[in-house]
């Protein structure tokens, strides 16, 4: 079965940060809803750092296939499966039966997925502020992407900072 759409999903701060140290910056719980939310039921693909990231009590992420790629043959990662190259996760979503796989993270593997023009659809949770950090989302040309939804939220009680959920789906150039 041929995927319907290969995704990924992040969270990017303005200044194009996506974490600090192996670590989330920002807490934005409805993110995280949304994360969980989009990804539920589907294969996620992460590189090994993200995994490392995920505290173990939350990982594997529960209902999802989770698939990890490193280029250490001895790696192990519990409740997950070990691969060792972006297009090896990908066959394992396929054989799975996902019509929809994504792409987690972090910095190394999103830029594999953009450069190897893997993606079709682009779920970017822009937080609206400067962070400093030392791992980043790459440019992506927006002439290559249509914005297809934009969702604003205000900061609130449980939210320092406003951001915008915004879906990005890769232009067909092919016709
Ligand atoms: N804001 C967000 O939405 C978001 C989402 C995800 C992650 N993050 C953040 O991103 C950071 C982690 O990202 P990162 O860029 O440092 O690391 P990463 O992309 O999560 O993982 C990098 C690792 O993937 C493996 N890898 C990379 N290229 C490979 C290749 N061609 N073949 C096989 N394996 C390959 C290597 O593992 P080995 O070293 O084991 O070989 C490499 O060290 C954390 O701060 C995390 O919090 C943020």
């Amino acid at each position: 079965m041929a995927f319907k759409r290969v995704s990924l999903i992040v969270a990017v701060a303005e200044n194009g940060v996506i974490g600090k140290d192996n670590d989330l910056i920002w807490y934005l719980p409805r993110d995280l809803k949304y994360f969980k939310d989009t990804t539920a039921g589907h294969t996620v693909i992460m590189g090994r750092k993200n995994w490392d990231s995920i505290p173990l009590k939350y990982r594997p992420l529960k209902g999802r296939d989770n698939v990890v790629i490193t280029r250490d043959q001895s790696f192990q990662a519990d409740g997950a499966i070990v691969v060792h190259s972006l297009n090896e996760a990908l066959e394992i979503a396929k054989k799975a039966g996902d019509e929809e796989p994504f792409i987690i993270g972090g910095g190394q593997i999103y830029k594999i997925a953009l450069e190897q023009n893997l993606i079709d659809r682009m779920h970017i949770t822009r937080v609206h502020e400067e962070f400093d950090g030392n791992t980043f989302f790459p440019q992506f040309d927006e002439n290559k992407w249509k914005l297809v939804s934009k969702e604003d939220h205000a900061p609130d009680h449980r939210h320092e900072y406003s951001f915008s959920f915004c879906i990005w789906d890769k232009i067909d150039d092919s016709q």
